[in-house]
Order: structure tokens, then sequence, then C-alpha cells
């Protein structure tokens, strides 16, 4: 049984100073809820005060990105133990906007991956396909070839990564994938971990599903046998309902 696990994308979105309300919030939506992990990943500006506000609650602390290298000349970077440091459980890889607009690749994503799991974080890494591979038939074979790369040469770490399905073309749009295009891709994904580190540890792994998911539509979605929870980006910003979404995984 895999405990379902939902987590909030802030993106560029809040101050440190808004950052504690907001967790605040959420903790109080989730007085003694524990049936869904409930992740936040702000701006790393932000990580100090919310690792305060997270502290020994059940609302887990979370990054939107780290760097490969250990520490050295890398302006602008932030490395995993910087992370850990801060009290960061989970960070944020590979998100389609890192990819858009970052210059992201497979390839770093991968590196990226390694260096989380070295430091004792676990990586949610993302995967998904633009409109135009979608509408173009190669949904299958970017997904593929995501997952494999961004996945490789885990070893015996692969079963403590969490995947994240984001269909690009459902993000921030309103446009949410139905529950059955969702599931088919989840699938995917699992039988592709199947094939990198076997059924039974793929069947372990918890893949979220990302990209529009709101109070309204997260229950069925996350009713389909392989959604494991969700990464919400706009939903997550209020606590209402981040705490919503969250409960629809019981
Ligand atoms: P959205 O973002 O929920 O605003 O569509 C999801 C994400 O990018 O993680």
């Amino acid at each position: 049984m895999r405990t379902k696990i939902v987590a909030g994308n802030w993106k560029m979105n809040k101050t440190a100073s808004e950052a504690a309300a907001l967790i605040d919030g959420i903790k109080k939506e989730l007085a003694g809820f524990t049936q869904v992990e409930a992740v936040v990943c702000p701006p790393f500006t932000d990580l100090k005060e919310a690792a305060a506000a997270c502290a020994g609650s059940n609302v887990a602390l979370g990054a939107q990105n780290v760097h490969w290298e250990a520490s050295g000349a890398f302006t602008g970077e932030i490395s995993a133990a910087m992370l850990k440091d801060l009290g960061v459980k989970y960070v944020i890889v590979g998100h389609s906007e890192r990819r858009q607009y970052f210059g992201e690749t497979d390839e770093t994503v991968n590196k990226r991956t390694k260096a989380a799991l070295a430091a004792g974080l676990i990586p949610l890494v993302c995967v998904g396909e633009t409109l135009e591979e979608r509408d173009g038939g190669k949904m299958e074979s970017v997904v593929v070839r995501q997952t494999k790369a961004g996945l490789d040469g885990l070893g015996a770490d692969l079963s403590k990564v969490v995947v994240a399905y984001e269909p690009v073309w459902a993000i921030g749009t309103g446009r949410t994938a139905s529950p059955a295009q969702a599931q088919e891709v989840h699938a995917l994904i699992r039988r592709t971990l199947a094939e990198i580190g076997g059924k039974a540890v793929a069947d372990t792994i918890r893949i979220q599903y990302g990209g529009s998911m709101k109070p309204d539509n997260a229950k069925e979605l996350m009713s389909q046998p392989d959604i494991d929870g969700g990464l919400i980006g706009g939903a997550a910003l209020k606590a209402d309902s981040f705490a919503a979404i969250i409960k629809a995984g019981a």
C-alpha cells in the first residue's frame, strides 16, 4: 500500500514573511490528519522560516531545485547539503518550467536526482509531454525517455524517489488531464519503472499527478489505481484549497 503524497509547488510566489502564515493556515486545516503525506515547496529564500513553521507538524518541507555539485564556484546555485541543513526533506527536480525556461535536460535532471539522494533528500522527479508532443503522437516516447534518463543509474536508491507526471499542457492552464488520460500515463510510468528496477520496486514508488489539480478534481484523479498523490501549483497557494486537495487523497 503506497501512502499518498501531495506537494505544493509554490514556484516564485510568497516572501519569507508570507510563508509562515500560509504554513500555519495549512497546519490548522490539517490538524490531526495523517492519512496523506503533505509537503510544501516554497522558494529557497523562504526555507528557513518555512522550516520553523513546519517543525514538529504533519507538513514536511521541500525545495524546488538542487544543484548536483557539493560546493564551489556555481553562482546562484544551491547544494543538497545546504537544503538538508535547513531541514528540507524533499526536492522537486526537472520541473517542466526548468526544462522550458532554464535549459534543464534529462542529463542534468539525472545529476540533480543523484545528488539529492546522496544527501538523503527525496527527489520529486518531474516528467511530462508538451501539447505539441502529445498531438504529434510522441507522448509515450517522451515520458519513457524522461523517466529512464532521469532515473538512470540509481541502483537501490530508485525505491526512494517520487515521480511526478505533469503534462505540460495542463500546468497552470486550467486544463486537467482526465482521470483516464492521467491513469494511462501513470501506468506507463510504472511499467517503465518496472523495466528499470523490477516490478516489486515499481509497485512501491509513488507517482504524483500535476497540472491544474484542484479540490474539485483531486478525488477522482487520486482514485485511479496508479495515481498516488499530486504536485500542486496554483491551488497550493491558499491553505483551504491545498488542504482540501490533501484530504481528497484519503
Ligand atoms: P498547477 O501547477 O497546479 O498550477 O497547474 C502544477 C505544477 O506546475 O507543479
